[in-house]
């Protein structure tokens, strides 16, 4: 039996999807805090479970052929945790997501050396992210460190677009500059909360004060300072004087700029506010919802239901002029923003309706050729899954977020429906996220 404080020498040759690495010690799994597949490390065990230990990295002995080597380097890794893969080659990356598929796909799934396509992964995988929420700490700007709420100050992130990052290290500036109160969690003291960005891929910026208040001190000055920077195009409070830590309060006043960044995917256009729902990666996002397109295959006058719908972003981009659209969803804002995205788009046979899909569902009246679904982590309800073997749609195309709940959802679907492509892409490279979409079509057409 292991103890807390043993040293032991491990060999990596696995790692979970936050990124611990797992040994094996005498039939007990251990997880190793920042052990990366293939290295041999000299590990000191910090904790003892019944059926598993864990173990902080106390010496590479032996570094893995699969660690990083492009010598790009980011100062914060170890405190922050937002990059759970950083220390992993990104092709390795690449491979640990796709066999996380197929793994899922042959032990929940039940389907026997599934045939998946290989992974889109990403080129560059750095500066892909679209929106960034800084934590603000009397020590700066930043994000929370692993597992806690004491803020890592952060001045250049690696997932970060090199103006995101420009524009960060401004706004730290005037905070201090302007003495602007920072929030106390525990006391509900002081006025900014975080500040939030968006930037498009045109490197336009939409920039979000979250505070404890009505408006900044020195508003106008602020705002003054901020226009110098001409990638910055809008400038919003986010009022939120909740306890919780929930980041966003309902309520976004728009100081100066554009209401909304405008953002192209294909040739569709999407206006995205302070508080819609977008993906982060762009550029990967337009290779997810191009395999979706390509995988529903839409006929001219064909139906589609696009299920957990979000903005309608997915519904839009596959849609084709005659496209007949239907998109449920549950947050009655995305509704809305939905409604405003198939108008700017000129569709004009598509209607978004806010509710559970697994009970508006059931009171439409269409017949649908395709059937999109892109649940949250959880999957879809069970109800749904019952709902959809009746509608007897000829092709469902599931995009999934979880290997785990999509595996468990075909081998559901698998009674009436077969699967015909897997396609994983990676949307978040240096996390152990990965998305897949999944066509399926009916056996019995
Ligand atoms: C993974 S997101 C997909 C968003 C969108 N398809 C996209 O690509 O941007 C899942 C969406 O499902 C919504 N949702 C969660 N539970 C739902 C339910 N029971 N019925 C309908 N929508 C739901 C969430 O609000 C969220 O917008």
């Amino acid at each position: 039996m292991l103890k807390k404080n043993e040293k032991l020498m491990m060999h990596i040759d696995d790692m979970t999807k936050s990124g611990e690495g797992v040994a094996r010690h005498n039939g007990m799994t251990v997880f190793v805090d920042q052990g990366v597949v293939g290295d041999t490390v000299q590990g000191v065990i910090t904790e003892v479970k019944k059926n598993y230990a864990k173990a902080r990295l106390e010496k590479l002995e032996r570094p893995s052929i699969l660690r990083k080597s492009d010598g790009i380097l980011c100062p914060y890794k170890d405190q922050c945790g937002g990059c759970a893969f950083f220390d992993v080659d990104y092709h390795e990356q690449l491979n640990i997501k796709q066999k996380q598929v197929k793994d899922a796909l042959e032990r929940i799934g039940g389907f026997q050396d599934p045939d998946i396509l290989p992974i889109i992964g990403m080129g560059i995988p750095y500066h892909y992210r679209n929106k960034a929420q800084y934590k603000v700490s009397r020590n700066g700007i930043g994000f929370y460190k692993k597992g806690s709420h004491d803020v890592v100050p952060i001045q250049s992130c690696l997932t970060q677009p090199e103006i995101s990052n420009h524009v960060i290290e401004i706004v730290d500036q005037i905070i201090k500059k302007y003495g602007i109160t920072v929030y106390d969690e525990k006391t509900h003291k002081g006025l900014v909360r975080g500040v939030l960005q968006r930037t498009n891929r045109e490197g336009k910026v939409m920039l979000i004060f979250v505070v404890n208040g009505d408006f900044l001190p020195d508003q106008e000055e602020i705002i003054k300072e901020l226009q110098t920077l001409p990638e910055i195009v809008s400038i919003y409070l986010n009022i939120n004087k909740n306890k919780g830590n929930r980041i966003m309060g309902d309520e976004n006043v728009l100081l100066w700029g554009d209401a909304s960044l405008t953002e192209y995917l294909g040739d569709k256009r999407f206006e995205i506010s302070p508080g819609s729902f977008f993906q982060v990666n762009t550029a990967q996002t337009e290779m997810l919802y191009e395999t979706v397109k390509e995988f529903a295959n839409l006929k001219p006058g064909e139906e589609v239901y696009d299920l957990y719908c979000g903005t309608g972003t997915i519904g839009i981009y596959i849609s084709e002029e005659d496209t007949k659209l239907t998109g449920i969803e549950i947050s009655r804002e995305a509704v809305q923003d939905a409604i405003r995205n198939a108008k700017i788009n000129k569709m004009t046979n598509a209607q978004f309706l806010s509710g559970k899909a697994e009970v508006v569902t059931k009171d439409l009246e269409g017949n649908p050729d395709c059937i999109i679904l892109d649940p949250p982590r959880k999957g879809c309800d069970a109800s749904l899954i019952h709902l959809l073997q009746e509608l007897k749609a000829p092709r469902i195309v599931y995009v999934s977020c979880n290997p785990a709940s999509l595996a468990r959802d075909l081998k559901e679907l698998s009674y009436s429906y077969e699967i015909r492509e897997v396609q994983p892409v990676d949307l978040f490279p240096m996390t152990g996220h990965v998305e897949t979409v999944v066509l399926m079509s009916r056996k019995d057409t």
